[in-house]
């Protein structure tokens, strides 16, 4: 996060600082997020924790994932050059290797554990995002290259769409449908999660088939059938929280998951739109990176982080809602001025007005780094003032 606020204010200086931007934050702090939330997921949902020898394979598969990314980000660096594909292979090959064998273990974690688990289906969805990532990853590679013709736009389709779609989709409707209720402590969420991430895969599966063969109308079928799997989930979410509206439901963190969802419906309602009345050539279908990206994907990050973090540390509930006071400080203000001003950014006639409305949204993101550490600290007093007591009292 450190390093896309540098990069992202010494743009105007950087050479291919648009996508520098969206890999520094996609490959460094998605990827890495994922990765990590995705274990501590997968155990607590199947309650069953490894062992500590486990840790130190998951250290190696991070540091290969982030040696492979910086790689990566090196060889675009050095894209006017006819061997730069050479250093953005390697980086991918090692970034994409660490990413399988997670998918592999987290896969093993999954099988070995016991059928009754309640959220053992909603587990797989993390295995099904890492393989994306590798499939979504090796399209990457295959844009790296100077493709001819038609091919770059198909393949960058299908690249946007495993990586955003599949990758960070799988893992958001996994980690959401456990989640969002817990978020807005309701009871309510899809029935049949097995149903809803199968129906996710089939519309992504279409939708890739449909980019790669050139297919407009196959490609937004596709879209349109993921999209239907999140809007009959958001459904389920709104009515559980309309028929529980207190104020102090209104958070940071739940009301960012719940518009970070309906951020990727409106994008891909309008995309698959788009692409279906299109149909035959693809070219000028461009693909909505920036709502996905910081409406979606970046807006749900910091959302379930503000919310995990403190409920991962612990600590008792005076600890835990000293850690969670922190991190929605402002909170309801934040992802008002956060939205108004990603809608600004999109839509604002001005050019002027548009760079304002980016520099307040990112901002409104941002601010969640000094609040971790506040939120970390203020955790922190609890749990010591608690152990200072209990020792008295000894
Ligand atoms: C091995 C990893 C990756 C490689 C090698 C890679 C490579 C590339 C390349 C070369 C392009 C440029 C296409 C062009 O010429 O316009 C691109 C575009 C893009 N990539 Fe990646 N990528 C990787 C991972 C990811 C991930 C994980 C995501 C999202 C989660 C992502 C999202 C995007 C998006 C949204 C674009 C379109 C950018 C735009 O609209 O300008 N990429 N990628």
């Amino acid at each position: 996060m450190g390093v896309f606020v540098l990069v992202g204010l010494a743009h105007p200086f950087v050479p291919e600082s648009r996508w520098l931007l969206i890999h520094i934050f996609t490959l460094g702090v998605l990827t890495n997020s994922i990765m990590v939330w995705s274990q501590n997921l997968t155990e607590r949902f199947l309650q069953q924790r490894l062992p500590e020898s486990a840790r130190p394979a998951q250290l190696t598969r991070s540091r290969l994932v982030n040696g492979g990314a910086v790689a990566v980000l090196v060889g675009q660096l050095f894209s006017t050059t006819a061997w730069h594909w050479i250093i953005t292979w390697c980086g991918a090959g090692l970034m994409l290797g660490a990413v399988g064998w997670h998918a592999w273990s987290v896969g093993k974690l999954i099988a070995s554990s016991e059928h009754r688990k309640r959220f053992r289906p909603v587990a797989w969805g993390y295995v099904a995002s890492a393989v994306s990532l590798v499939v979504g990853g090796c399209f990457g590679a295959a844009l790296a290259l100077d493709l001819r013709g038609a091919w770059h736009q198909r393949i960058l389709l299908a690249h946007v769409l495993m990586n955003v779609g599949g990758f960070v989709g799988f893992a958001a409707m996994a980690s959401l449908v456990v989640l969002l209720p817990a978020m807005w402590r309701i009871r309510v969420s899809p029935a049949h999660p097995r149903i809803v991430l199968g129906v996710v895969g089939a519309g992504l599966a279409l939708a890739v088939a449909g980019a790669l063969t050139g297919g407009g109308r196959v490609l937004g079928i596709g879209v349109l059938v993921y999209a239907s799997a999140w809007v009959w989930a958001l459904q389920t979410w709104l009515a559980g929280v309309l028929s529980a509206m207190t104020r102090d439901r209104f958070t940071y963190s739940s009301l960012s998951a719940l518009l970070a969802v309906a951020w990727l419906v409106a994008s891909l309602v309008a995309f698959g739109t788009s692409a279906l009345l299109i149909d035959g050539f693809l070219d000028p279908l461009s693909p909505p990176t920036l709502p996905l990206l910081v409406g979606f994907a970046a807006q749900l990050l910091i959302g379930t982080m503000s919310y995990l973090m403190p409920t991962t540390i612990g600590g008792g509930p005076a600890a835990t809602r000293a850690g969670l006071a922190e991190l929605n400080r402002a909170g309801v203000t934040r992802v008002i001025v956060f939205n108004l001003a990603l809608l600004g950014w999109l839509f604002a006639p001005s050019s002027v007005v548009r760079i304002v409305c980016s520099l307040v949204a990112c901002l409104c993101l941002v601010v969640f780094i000094p609040l971790m550490a506040r939120g970390v600290r203020a955790q922190r007093a609890v749990i010591t003032d608690h152990a200072a007591a209990r020792g008295m009292r000894d």
